[in-house]
């Protein structure tokens, strides 16, 4: 397997008017093509910092992140969200979903950035909606969905542009047993039989029992998983 991501020495420091807060310290990190990487950790330690580098949403401190090869910490604002339209699928614990758009037009919304043609654009979103099964609920708004189907719905808009990337910050954090269950069972299948390289920040045991690794974040140092020491 070849690397996907290969993050070296990073750091991230947030600035609040004149206090310096360092959240994320020399961080080291390799992920595989193909990888389904769950990412753990108490809360404020770092996770979501660490994910939104990683997905080019923000840019580090000092150090270096390298996607596919290129390195996208030495990119600009404009080059930097180009990239990630192309090459990033985001999954996030509300959904994020417009809420006077249907299903259809949520999946599409990734297209406006493309040259597709609507139809096209149309064809894509439709295809992705198949792939999360809700072909049936294209023209459901948002409020006239589950929270499970919410979610594939936007996993759908995640894929739409069919990035090599997806990451995804607690997920499942908002479901009930059932539908995490199927959104977890959803994002396996696009890591195995889509070959999507999968980061995903979690606070569930079940979730990162479904990942193929699990790292732990503790106050902004990435630490192995040890073994577990059950009682
Ligand atoms: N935009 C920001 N400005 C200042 N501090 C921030 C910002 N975002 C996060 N932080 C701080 O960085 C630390 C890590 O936050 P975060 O990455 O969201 O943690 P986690 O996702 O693990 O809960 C926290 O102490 C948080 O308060
Ligand atoms: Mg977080």
């Amino acid at each position: 397997m070849s690397k996907l991501i290969e993050i070296r020495d990073l750091s991230k420091v947030y600035t609040r008017g004149k206090q310096k807060v360092e959240v994320l310290h020399h961080i080291d990190l390799d992920v595989e093509q193909g990888a389904f990487l769950a990412l753990m950790g108490p809360s404020g330690s770092g996770k979501t910092t660490l994910l939104n580098l990683i997905g080019g949403l923000d840019q580090p401190t000092g150090g270096s992140i390298a996607i596919g090869g290129e390195r996208i910490d030495q990119l600009g604002t404009a080059a930097l969200a180009k990239w990630r339209a192309s090459r990033v699928g985001f999954v996030f614990q509300f959904y994020n979903l417009m809420p006077m758009l249907s299903a259809q037009r949520n999946v599409e919304l990734p297209l406006l950035l493309t040259k597709l043609s609507a139809a096209e654009r149309r064809k894509r979103a439709a295809i992705a909606l198949q792939l999360v099964g809700l072909s049936d609920r294209a023209s459901h708004k948002p409020t006239e969905l589950s929270g499970g189907q919410q979610q594939r719905v936007s996993i759908a808009r995640a894929i739409v542009s069919d990035p090599t990337l997806l990451v995804c910050d607690e997920p499942t954090g908002d479901l009930d047993r059932q539908s995490a269950e199927d959104v977890l069972g959803l994002l396996q299948a696009l890591n195995r039989d889509h070959g999507k390289t999968i980061v995903m920040v979690t606070h569930d045991p079940k979730a990162a029992e479904r990942a193929g690794q699990t790292l732990h974040l503790d106050k902004g140092t990435l630490v192995e998983q040890t073994a577990r020491v059950t009682a």
